[in-house]
């Protein structure tokens, strides 16, 4: 598949929604698009309603003149599939095509992604509009991608969902005793004895069985992933050449294994918008997707000109869209895209703004739009080469899945929580992470971090054990390693499936409060620690770990033993003090082969987990690709990275021969 063969070289547009507009306004938007140098816009997103008015009754003379306009403007088009968003007509025709919720409630057309991809009637229709589209513009000369629905994430639990929940289950366990087994179903009387008894994981009295929530959320990804497949399938016949994709939402709440996803889309693309910390989340997003996409493009397919914190949309300050849409490309995106082109007037996201806002072209964004269609195509020489990596993070959807489930010893746990403080701590300090699965290789990193890894299996065990009896550096955290694939726990001590390999075994898990901090303290030298307030104690310890003011550890805590391994830091201060823990190590190394395994049973804070790896901070975002160096200062200060001086807001791509670069800056503390 050439690709992004159109354009030679990074995509630029977004969301082009020409239906909500009178004709009028196309050839305007054509122009400014033109202006603003955008070469691709997704078409048809939301369309299904105009493009099919009445059951089989098409319409494309609209789509028809969208297209040519847009040819004719030099723009590609990226197709929608609009399935996302079946008309009024569908849902009446097949009530039992809408969704059904957990508690039993079957939502009414009214939004969108109101649909149920196990329905017969709504899989027959999605095919049908999606082989019109490509019998139609097969051959249009603007088609250079195919959008397949949007955001895959409507969880469904109607008996459709049931029917297909249970012919998945019999092919993964294969028996009903296999699968009773899985689920621990021995317990307040779960057992099955026919197939026809299962159902999805529906309201019930009190908490559900965790295997069989953790199984659903499996099955509903495979579920979407075939919807998605099928049409894949009807657009590959018609179009061979044409790449198809379709745009994962990022959050928790998504029910979509992105990395079983990925094998299945040509290109990976990924809708991105960050809250609290954009340039933080910008930079782990696009890791993300990185790591999905695993050596194919990938492209931010929608971004948005304001920031959605939650309670308020904000404007974007000056310079952000550029530094966001950079750090993406920087981090491998072949291009950046916007939802949407022009800032809808009605409808439901109507304060989501636009490339054209409401205040229309004449306005700082719109101007700033143009900026960075300017430098884009500027970039291409340093985006050749791959972006390069000096640790790995593991991540896992299904261990993630598990950890949200009810009745665990903490109900503040967040999986993400705790990948997205390993992965800032690495961002803060200059070091690019790859956010890659446990079964990856990970042969080529100095360094892996494992973040709360609850579900592991043998297999990937095996895997860590093999990368530090190899000479690598890992670094575990709490909450790994505990359950097996069906998220039972791994007996005789945790982290069950990492003890051998971690040289430690945890008897104990104890949970804190907000308000406790435990002390960390060096195991030879726990009083020396307590001089939080001595103004002779310097604050810059990055070389040693714990510092000389010792460390604190909050939210959670283990207890720990050795079994091969040596504590570097041990539970100390009031806190500890008469419980199990105190004096028991906190931290741990342990020698495997040729390697090193480090164990942290609490959450550090950013600084200190910094310190643990010895890293020092970087100032500015950094991203290297072969011979070029992106740099941006996303701050209010102005920073000199090894040569250049960059204004606040301001950024340089460059390459090394340009710099003088010290590119042992941020490497990892060595351990061995
Ligand atoms: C997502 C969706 C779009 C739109 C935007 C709003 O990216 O794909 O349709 O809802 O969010 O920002």
């Amino acid at each position: 598949m050439d690709w992004p063969g159109r354009t030679g070289g990074l995509y630029y547009g977004g969301d082009y929604n020409p239906e909500q507009w009178p004709e009028e306004v196309w050839e305007e938007d054509v122009a400014l698009m033109r202006r603003a140098g955008v070469n691709l816009v997704s078409v048809g997103v939301f369309s299904w309603a105009r493009l099919e008015p009445l059951p089989g009754v098409h319409d494309f003379g609209w789509l028809d003149r969208v297209l040519d306009l847009l040819h004719e403007g030099g723009i590609a088009v990226n197709l929608a599939t609009p399935t996302a968003s079946p008309p009024p007509w569908f849902g009446l025709a097949h009530p039992d095509a809408l969704t059904v919720t957990a508690d039993g409630t079957r939502l009414s057309h009214g939004s969108r992604d109101t649909y149920c991809v196990h329905a017969p009637a709504y899989r027959d229709a999605c095919l049908r509009i999606a082989d019109a589209l490509a019998e139609r513009y097969f051959d249009h000369p603007a088609l250079a991608m195919w959008h397949v629905h949007n955001e895959y994430g409507t969880v469904c639990h109607c008996d459709h969902a049931a029917d297909a929940f249970r012919v998945w289950l019999r092919e993964r366990h294969g028996t009903l005793k296999a699968l009773n087994d899985a689920w621990t179903t021995s317990f307040w009387s779960q057992h099955y004895s026919a197939w026809e008894q299962i159902t999805p994981p529906r309201a019930t009295q009190y908490l559900p069985n965790p295997s069989q929530v953790l199984d659903f959320r499996r099955f509903v990804s495979d579920a979407m992933l075939d919807h998605f497949r099928d049409q894949k399938a009807v657009l590959r016949d018609i179009t061979p050449d044409i790449p198809v994709t379709t745009n994962f939402v990022l959050g928790d709440w998504v029910p979509v294994n992105h990395r079983h996803w990925a094998d299945e889309v040509d290109v990976v693309a990924i809708d991105h918008y960050p809250s609290a910390d954009p340039p933080a989340e910008t930079a782990f997003a696009a890791d993300l997707a990185r790591g999905w996409a695993s050596g194919k493009p990938w492209l931010l397919m929608e971004q948005a000109v304001v920031t959605y914190t939650g309670p308020r949309m904000v404007a974007k300050r000056p310079g952000e869209i550029t530094r966001l849409s950079l750090s993406h490309v920087a981090r491998g995106s072949r291009g950046a895209m916007f939802f949407q082109w022009r800032a809808s007037r009605g409808g439901a996201e109507l304060w989501h703004g636009g490339m054209v806002p409401h205040a229309g072209p004449d306005s700082r964004i719109f101007e700033e739009i143009c900026e960075l269609g300017a430098l884009l195509p500027t970039l291409v020489d340093a985006c050749a080469a791959p972006v390069e990596a000096g640790a790995a993070i593991l991540v896992d959807s299904e261990a993630n899945w598990a950890l949200q489930a009810p009745g665990l010893p903490s109900s503040e746990i967040a999986y993400t929580d705790a990948v997205r403080q390993a992965h800032r701590v690495l961002y803060r300090h200059g070091v690019t992470a790859d956010l890659v699965h446990p079964s990856a290789d990970l042969s080529a990193y100095p360094l892996v971090l494992v973040p709360a890894l609850y579900l592991v299996s043998d297999a990937d065990a095996g895997n860590l054990r093999r990368y530090v009896a190899d000479g690598g550096t890992l670094v575990v955290s709490y909450l790994s390693g505990v359950a097996d694939e069906h998220a039972r726990v791994r007996l005789g001590g945790y982290p069950g499936a990492l003890r051998d390999l971690l040289g430690i075994r945890v008897e104990e898990f104890h949970p804190l409060p907000p308000d406790v901090a435990l002390t960390l303290s060096a195991p030879d030298a726990p009083d020396a620690l307590n001089a939080p307030d001595d103004p002779d104690v310097p604050d810059d310890h990055t070389a040693t770990f714990p510092g000389p003011r010792g460390e604190t550890g909050t939210f959670w805590s283990e207890h720990v033993h050795l079994e091969g391994a040596e504590a570097l830091a041990v539970y100390t201060g009031p806190h500890a003090s008469g419980t199990p823990l105190d004096g028991q190590p906190a931290i741990t190394r342990h020698s495997h082969g040729s390697g090193t395994a480090l164990y942290v049973s609490t959450r550090l804070s950013d600084d200190a987990y910094a310190r643990l790896l010895g890293l020092t901070p970087a100032p500015v975002e950094l991203v290297r690709r072969g011979d070029w160096f992106f740099a941006v200062n996303h701050g209010d200060e102005e920073q000199k990275v090894e040569g250049v001086t960059l204004p606040p807001g301001g950024f340089a791509v460059r390459t090394h021969d340009d710099l003088d670069l010290d590119r042992s800056a941020s490497r990892p503390r060595e351990w061995h």
